[in-house]
């Protein structure tokens, strides 16, 4: 999809931040959106006007603000569920970000299913929040964790999968999306596969979620986590999608206000799904801004946002090619979402990324919060440049020709 037909200076006009300048006078070319996404007008105005309007809290009120406040609280929920398809919002938890909803599933479900001895399959490539959890749990309970191995071209081996699934694994957890290769994972397929032995499967979409359409009926996921900060909306808030019949059998998270039917000095009852997750007065401005950034990815549209992110992966690819020393890890675009992470013969990737930054240009230097993969890889880090519904082709031209300027520079 070339930018014209999709439009992308008029989703630019969106994006206040997108208009400024650095170091000068230099336009901010922002290539960060793997950490997080910049927030356009429309979701920072429902949270300006939930707090100018209707500051009130939810649930518990008769007057009026409350039950507005309720209202727009409940029906951002609404939203995100029929954008993830979820059968029912019962489905829909509302967390602080991904790592927390991985955190429930290890602490509630986990806790009550796993004992010793039995097997967790995650796999060589994922983010910190989808290891240090099931380590925790490991480490406590005895459990076995083993990890699908990550062939050299940055794809999942699913030999090595299938052979692992022989152990009959209780709980299968991966990423969908890569934040560091940008591979995107055959998640239905191997979910089938899970699905065989017994395994429930928890899919970690904080990469996924924000760049295509994710339906967890036709994935059939058992769990599903991700973060409104990486898809145009408010930090501090995410979702734990789980089948209604495995969050019915869960035991509570965090207990307090809200998540109770029925206190008495020695016990209490459980409220119903999904408030028996929701402990405490959650984050409302933000559900109703996660709820318009929603509202305003759909406006454009998943598949037409997916299209466009590939035509410029695809471009960045070949741009970055042209670059003596420089290579991208991952596989080709066809198989990869938005991320280009990188080494550049030489020159340190904290060095590359001020020295962007000098240009006016964002990109992310380190591990990238996935310190196995790149010891998979023997890096100790590297700059990743990823792209959003937002960047243009222009932009990456920029990063190219910055780049050829940091290597003149190091000689
Ligand atoms: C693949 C993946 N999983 C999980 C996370 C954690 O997301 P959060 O920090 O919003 O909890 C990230 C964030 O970068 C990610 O890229």
């Amino acid at each position: 999809m070339s930018s014209h037909s999709f439009g992308v200076e008029r989703v630019r006009a969106d994006f206040p931040i997108l208009s400024r300048a650095l170091q000068g006078n230099k336009p901010l070319v922002y290539l960060d959106s793997t950490a997080t996404a910049q927030k356009p007008l429309s979701v920072i105005r429902a949270m300006d006007d939930y707090y100018r309007n209707t500051n009130a809290n939810i649930h518990r009120g008769v007057h009026t603000l409350a039950e507005e406040a309720t209202a727009d609280y409940e029906r951002a929920r609404e939203r995100i569920a029929a954008f993830i398809g979820a059968r029912s919002t019962s489905e829909v938890i509302f967390t602080r970000n991904t790592t927390e909803s991985i955190n429930l599933v290890a602490y509630s479900w986990a806790r009550k299913n796993l004992s010793s001895g039995d097997v967790i399959i995650l796999t060589e490539m994922e983010h910190h929040s989808n290891l240090v959890p099931w380590q925790i749990l490991a480490e406590e309970k005895n459990i076995r964790l083993e990890f699908t191995p990550v062939t050299d071209e940055g794809e999942l081996n699913l030999q090595a999968y299938q052979n692992l699934l022989e152990l009959r694994p209780k709980l299968v957890a991966f990423t969908q999306m890569s934040n560091v290769l940008g591979t995107i994972n055959p998640a239905e397929e191997m979910i089938r596969m899970a699905h065989e032995v017994g395994a429930v499967v928890l899919i970690d979409a904080a990469q996924s979620a924000p760049h295509f359409k994710v339906d967890v009926q036709k994935l059939k996921a058992d769990f599903l986590a991700f973060s409104a900060h990486k898809m145009c909306g408010p930090t501090g808030i995410g979702v734990l999608y789980g089948r209604r019949d495995l969050l019915e059998a869960m035991p509570p998270f965090l207990g307090g206000g809200d998540m109770i039917k029925k206190v008495t000095l020695r016990g209490f009852t459980p409220n119903e799904l999904p408030h028996k997750f929701e402990a405490g007065t959650p984050a409302i401005a933000e559900v109703i801004g996660f709820g318009a950034a929603v509202e305003y990815l759909e406006q454009i549209g998943m598949d037409q946002i997916a299209a466009y992110e590939h035509t410029l992966t695809r471009y960045a690819l070949d741009r970055l090619s042209e670059i003596s020393g420089l290579k991208v890890i991952g596989p080709p675009a066809e198989k990869k979402g938005g991320v280009c992470s990188f080494t550049l013969e030489g020159i340190h990737p904290h060095d590359i990324a001020q020295l962007l930054d000098r240009e006016g240009i964002a990109v992310r230097a380190g591990h990238h919060c996935a310190m196995p993969l790149h010891q998979r890889y023997g890096l100790p880090a590297t700059t990743r440049a990823s792209f959003y519904l937002y960047n243009t082709l222009e932009e990456i031209d920029f990063l190219a020709e910055a780049l050829e300027k940091t290597k003149a520079l190091f000689g």
